[in-house]
């Protein structure tokens, strides 16, 4: 593990040594659960890493869709299968006090109506292809359009709206989810059957940890598969983001047309509002004179992310800090690239999973993926999967207090 991640403090305060109250209520005994729900010995020989499940909904065709509620005794994450969606992370501030620092709902309808991709895993090919149209050996593909003249995190139904099969991943060391979707050759216009895992893994140190795994057959396909979770580090519902300070590892970043699609150049962050190398609040500059800020309406570029991965296969993105309740979240990844979302468009038109609606610049999301577009950008890392490859990812985050 790279030596950038947080230490854990060896003290815990009393609050912060048992489960909060929601995650307790929600991990509570399951011995008059259904036999579905028992999915793990809760707590047997694991030490304090537990898994439940539990129904969470059924969509119109009459698919049902569980949530999974995974913790270490400190950080508590629940997942939906639809979407391979992280619907809550409950964890402790730096005086013990549990709160869900995540973006959601609190039913499957909500997800399916309104969510801006809500903590949900994005594929096939997340972020912005422009006019949803690409090229691949040769042979034209078009992407149905969902967003102004381009294709958005996969098109109109993208991995975001799929129920993925889960299986549970349970060792000594970390407990989780792994979630399959297998996405038909010709789906939302991509070609080749993709066959998608992605597990989502808590350790007994607080890293949610989230490998991608693909492959393709049939024909060659592109691929961008990133997770669009959304936190709010004083609490989900609790107001601005302004205050949390934000360091990034990225020296450049990918500068947008009005579209939001990359002009193709990497531009250096120094001396503009996109320079996070040194630790800076997120509000500080977001309100300054930069075209870019006004065609993002804040942040929402993707940054090149500095360094190689290392021995472990990632390396140091990016750390978020709260001054006000302490916590952290660092992010650790293979990937070259990230888009820092400021809630741009959140607008407060729903109520979300406290019952408090959302207005602009009320969470940040940190997508780690390739860059935007790629497949018509000849100078950014390629994208192209082919039969016979593996498709391989690796995102960390790490919750912790300051
Ligand atoms: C990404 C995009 C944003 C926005 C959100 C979802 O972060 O870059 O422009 O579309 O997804 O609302």
């Amino acid at each position: 593990m790279p030596d950038h991640l947080p230490r854990r403090q060896v003290l815990r305060t009393a609050g912060a040594l048992g489960l909060g109250a929601a995650a307790a209520g929600a991990l509570q005994s399951t011995a008059g659960a259904a036999p579905e729900a028992r999915v793990a010995a809760m707590g047997s020989h694991h030490g304090r890493l537990q898994i439940r499940k539990d129904p969470f909904g059924t969509t119109p065709e009459g698919v049902k869709v569980d949530v999974y509620t995974f913790t270490n005794g400190r950080v508590t994450i629940s997942m939906l299968t639809w979407g391979a969606t992280i619907q809550r992370v409950e964890t402790p501030d730096r005086r013990g006090r549990t709160k869900n620092i995540s973006l959601g709902f609190d039913n499957l309808p909500d997800y399916a109506a309104l969510s801006p991709y809500f903590g949900a895993t994005v594929g096939r090919y997340g972020n912005r292809i422009a006019k949803g149209k690409f090229t691949l050996d040769g042979q034209s593909y078009q992407i149905p359009i969902n967003n102004g003249e381009n294709a958005l995190h996969g098109g109109t139904i993208g991995f975001d709206k799929k129920v993925w099969k889960a299986k549970v991943v349970q060792t000594d060391k970390a407990v989780g989810v792994a979630f399959t979707y297998v996405s038909p050759d010709g789906e939302m216009g991509f070609p080749g059957d993709l066959t998608s895992t992605v597990s989502y893994t808590l350790d007994k140190q607080d890293n949610l940890r989230i490998d991608y795994l693909a492959t393709v057959a049939g024909k060659p396909t592109v691929i961008n598969l990133t997770n669009h979770v959304y936190f709010n580090l004083t609490g989900e519902g609790t107001g601005s983001i302004d205050g949390t300070v934000l360091q990034l590892n990225a020296p450049s970043y990918t500068p947008v047309d009005a579209g939001l699609i990359p002009t193709g150049e990497i531009a250096p962050v120094a001396g503009t509002p996109f320079d996070f190398t040194k630790a800076t609040a997120i509000g500080k500059r977001i309100r300054d004179d930069h075209p870019q800020l006004v065609i993002g309406r804040g942040y929402d570029h993707n940054f090149v992310l500095g360094g190689k991965p290392d021995g472990d296969g990632v390396r140091f993105a990016a750390r978020f800090w709260e001054p006000e309740d302490g916590r952290t979240v660092t992010v650790h990844t293979s990937q070259p690239g990230a888009q820092f979302y400021t809630g741009n468009f959140l607008d407060a038109s729903f109520q979300g999973i406290g019952n408090k609606s959302y207005r602009q610049g009320d969470a940040f999301a940190f997508e780690t993926q390739h860059f935007p577009d790629s497949p018509n950008q000849p100078n950014f890392p390629s994208t192209t999967l082919r039969p016979g490859q593996t498709y391989t990812s690796t995102t960390i985050y790490t919750f912790d207090t300051k």
